[in-house]
């Protein structure tokens, strides 16, 4: 199991908190099943018991008006548990939670819906837990069943739904309540294709609205397209809280999916040549800088060892910019080979910071030079950060527009 450094490189939000958790910890009391504590009874001498179980440690979460959070962590991180509690329908063991507004959720199946009672029935109790009217919900009523694509079903007691038209329903209430807040956990994927585009389309109209959405999901290609904020928990615990880009690719560290099936796991000192750091900065050798704007100078030292050895290398040395998904925005490379000489190297790069949004990863990789085979590479995922037009997308582009009059 690996562990992370927290490194926030995303500011506290400045908007207005609607979601904040202090100190939230959640412990669950299990019992010992039977053949453990008689175990534990007989060997150890203890008695019959329950054990304790810490789902959450110490999170600390602000969440401000408007954004949109990608709640991601292995299976058994505590995302569900930190969901409901968020929602109000678990109490923490200890810790603060404060929420503002209207909360709409859509917690894992099961949660939320009696099922003995028919959708209809469902609709309105939820509707009235969340505090509308018997009025407000006979206005919703046709555009939630129609929404929830149920027809005719809609009678039907909720048991017998399938996971997925149970979801749609669900889902249905909750954007139909006019909430102020969001929670939705990993249940969306369990809608058809068509069913959860119309889910991202309501997503979006909801961001557009400035609410604000926390969501539990696996699909990470989502947190780094839709999010403004990911974050990341392991074992009950915040690992990482800010760009959605880093977010996922501190998860992808957590679960070792970081590098492409069948990769090495430890790719240094094969043939002998070790990347040991690699810093990006203002000023040639300086200090670490995280933020440039295009046209500035960046410049990176990455630091590579020649390692003495049977057969010494040379070494081309090739640095990638890579943006969210791993894609390679631009790379650098030595003109030289590095001498086959052991030693240690710096070696120097500056560019002029291209017209580039977005945070971005140096990958860095050394090739043998005849052969053109990687002999090492290791990548550095802390922020590079370049921002310049207020358009999105990874590049700004400078146009000439003219609008007349035909
Ligand atoms: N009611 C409960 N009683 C005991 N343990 C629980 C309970 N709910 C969740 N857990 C445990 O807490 C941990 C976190 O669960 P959960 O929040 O559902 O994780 P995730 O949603 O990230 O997969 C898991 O190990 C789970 O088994
Ligand atoms: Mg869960």
């Amino acid at each position: 199991m690996s562990t992370v450094e927290a490194t926030p490189v995303v500011p506290a939000p400045t908007a207005p908190p609607v979601i904040t958790a202090r100190g939230v910890s959640k412990r669950f009391l299990t019992h010992k099943s039977k053949a453990t504590a008689l175990k534990e009874r007989v060997v150890k001498g203890r008695g019959l018991g329950t054990e304790e179980f810490w789902a959450l440690r110490d999170v600390d979460v602000v969440i401000g008006e408007g954004e949109t959070v990608g709640l991601i962590g292995p299976n058994g991180a505590g995302k569900s548990t930190l969901l409901k509690v968020l929602a109000g329908i678990l109490r923490p063991t200890s810790g603060d939670v404060d929420v503002q507004g209207r909360i709409a959720s859509l917690l894992e199946l099961g949660a939320g819906f009696n099922g003995e009672l028919t959708g209809r029935e469902n609709l309105y109790l939820n509707g009235a837990l969340l505090g509308l009217s018997r009025r407000e919900l006979e206005s919703l009523e046709e555009s939630i069943i129609g929404f929830s694509e149920q027809g005719q079903r809609i009678d039907d007691p909720v048991k017998h739904y399938s996971s997925g038209e149970y979801v749609k329903l669900a889902f249905s209430i909750a954007v139909h309540v006019d909430p102020d807040v969001l929670l939705i956990d990993e249940v969306l994927a369990v809608g058809d294709e068509a069913f959860a585009r119309k889910c991202l389309a309501k997503i979006a109209e909801f961001q557009r609205a400035g609410k604000t959405i926390l969501f539990v999901t696996h699909s990470l290609d989502l947190v780094e397209t839709l999010c403004t904020r990911g974050i990341v928990v392991d074992h009950g615990r915040v690992q990482y809280d800010g760009d959605p880009v880093f977010a996922v690719h501190t998860l992808r560290k957590i679960l070792g999916t970081d590098r492409p099936v069948g990769a090495p796991e430890v790719q240094e000192e094969i043939g002998g040549h070790v990347v040991h750091g690699a810093v990006v900065s203002s000023t040639r050798g300086g200090p670490r800088a995280g933020r440039f704007a295009a046209g500035d100078r960046l410049h990176l030292r990455v630091d590579v060892e020649v390692v003495d050895g049977p057969t010494v290398h040379a070494g081309d040395v090739r640095v990638v910019f890579m943006g969210a998904g791993d894609i390679p925005i631009f790379g650098l490379r030595t003109p030289e080979p590095l001498p086959a000489r052991a030693g240690r190297y710096a070696v120097d790069f500056e560019v002029e910071v291209p017209r580039l949004n977005g945070a971005f990863i140096v990958g860095v990789q050394v090739d043998e030079p005849t052969t053109g085979l990687p002999i090492t590479a290791r990548r550095f995922d802390d922020a590079v950060w370049v921002e310049t037009g207020v358009l999105p997308g990874i590049l700004d582009v400078p146009a000439q527009v003219q609008v007349s009059e035909q």
